[in-house]
C-alpha cells in the first residue's frame, strides 16, 4: 500500500521528520520558515495530501481551510493551542483537527517560573546592564527585587500547565490562588485557593501568571480595568497567548509603577512586538519558548503524528481531537 501524502508546513525536529518520512510520503518545508496561508493552499492543491501537519501561528484560518483540496482529512497541529485554526471552517469541510495536549505542560510551566523569577529579581535589567558594560560594582541598593517566598501566586487558567507551575511555585514558598471556570477536585488543587470572581482573584495576588487560550472570548482579558484591580507592585507573567493582554494598558501600568514588572513569552501578532515593550525597563521578553526543549518538541511531534496515524493509517478518530 502506498504511503499517505502528508504536507508539513514547518521544518520539525529531526526525530519527528524521520518518523513522518517512515510512515508518510512527506512534502516537507525545507525553508524552515512559516508558510503563508496562500503558500499552504498552493502546496496542498498541488500535492493533494491526506493530512497536514501544521504548527502554532500558521494561518489555518477560514480562508486557507476553505481552499484546501478535498483530499485533506485531518489537520494535526504541533501545538496545544488551536487559536490559529478555524475549527468551524474545518468542521464545515469535514476535516478533523487534533492537537498535542499534556506533553508540553512541564516545559511551559518552567518558562512561566523562569519569567516570574526573572521579573521578581530583575534578571533582565541586570543582564542588560552588564552587557552594556555599565556595572560599577556591588552596591547595597542596586537592582533590588522582591523575594517570592510568602507571596501569593495567582494562576489564571488552572489546567495542566497551571497545575505544573503551582507545584514548582510551592517549592519557592509561594501561596497558590487560582481563577478557573470551575474549582478543581481537592487532589488536584493541592490546597490552592479558588476564586469565583476576577475581582477577588486580582485583589488577592502578588504575581499573576496567565495560562488562558487565545481567541475572541479572551481577547485583551488583561485590560486597564483589571490591571487596576491588581495590587500596586504586582508582577504579571504571560505564557499563554499574547492576544489575552492589552499591551498598551500593560506598558502604561509598568511605566506608572502600578506594576513592578512583567515577563512575556507570547505576543499579540507575534513575531511583531508592541513597541512599548522594547523600551520598558521592567519587562523581560522571550520569543515564545514555552515548549522549546528537545524532549518536549519531540514529544509534541510524536503526539501530532499519533493523531495523523489514527486517521490516515488506521481509519480511527485521532486520540487528541479538538474539532
Ligand atoms: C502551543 O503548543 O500552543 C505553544 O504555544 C507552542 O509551543
Amino acid at each position: 500500500m502506498s504511503k499517505p501524502l502528508l504536507l508539513m508546513t514547518r521544518h520539525f525536529p529531526p526525530a519527528v521528520e524521520a518518523r513522518a518520512a517512515r510512515d508518510y510520503a512527506t512534502i516537507p518545508n525545507a525553508a524552515d520558515t512559516a508558510m503563508t496561508g496562500a503558500e499552504i493552499v498552493s502546496a496542498a492543491r498541488q500535492a493533494e495530501p491526506a493530512g497536514i501537519l501544521c504548527a502554532a501561528g500558521d494561518a489555518m484560518n477560514a480562508e486557507t481551510i476553505g481552499q484546501l483540496p478535498e483530499s485533506v482529512r485531518i489537520i494535526s497541529t504541533f501545538s496545544v493551542g488551536t487559536d490559529h485554526i478555524d475549527l468551524a471552517a474545518a468542521a464545515a469541510r469535514g476535516i478533523a483537527v487534533a492537537n498535542t495536549p499534556d506533553v508540553l505542560s512541564v516545559a511551559t510551566a518552567e518558562i512561566a517560573m523562569l519569567l516570574i523569577l526573572t521579573a521578581a529579581r530583575r534578571g533582565g535589567e541586570a543582564e542588560r546592564m552588564l552587557r552594556a558594560r555599565a556595572w560599577t560594582g556591588w552596591a547595597p541598593t542596586q537592582l533590588l527585587g522582591v523575594t517570592l517566598e510568602r507571596k501569593v501566586l495567582g494562576i489564571l487558567g488552572m489546567g495542566r500547565i497551571g497545575q505544573e507551575l503551582a507545584k514548582m511555585a510551592r517549592g519557592f514558598g509561594m501561596e497558590i490562588h487560582y481563577r478557573n471556570r470551575r474549582p478543581l477536585p481537592d487532589a488536584e488543587a493541592q490546597g490552592a485557593v479558588y476564586h469565583d470572581s476576577d475581582e477577588s482573584f486580582l485583589a488577592a495576588i502578588d504575581v499573576l501568571s496567565m495560562h488562558i487560550p487565545g481567541g475572541e472570548a479572551t481577547r485583551r482579558w488583561l485590560n486597564a480595568a483589571r490591571i487596576a484591580q491588581l495590587k500596586r507592585g504586582a508582577i504579571v507573567v504571560n505564557t499563554g497567548r499574547g492576544s489575552t493582554v492589552d499591551d498598551e494598558a500593560l506598558c502604561a501600568a509598568l511605566e506608572s509603577g502600578h506594576l513592578r514588572a512583567a515577563g512575556l513569552d507570547v505576543f499579540d501578532g507575534e513575531p511583531r512586538i508592541y513597541e512599548g515593550y522594547y523600551t520598558a525597563p521592567n519587562v523581560v521578553l522571550l520569543p515564545h519558548l514555552g515548549s522549546a526543549t528537545v524532549e518536549t518538541r519531540d514529544a509534541m511531534g510524536f503526539r501530532a503524528l499519533d493523531n495523523l496515524d489514527a486517521v490516515l493509517l488506521r481509519g480511527e478518530p485521532p486520540p487528541h481531537r479538538v474539532g
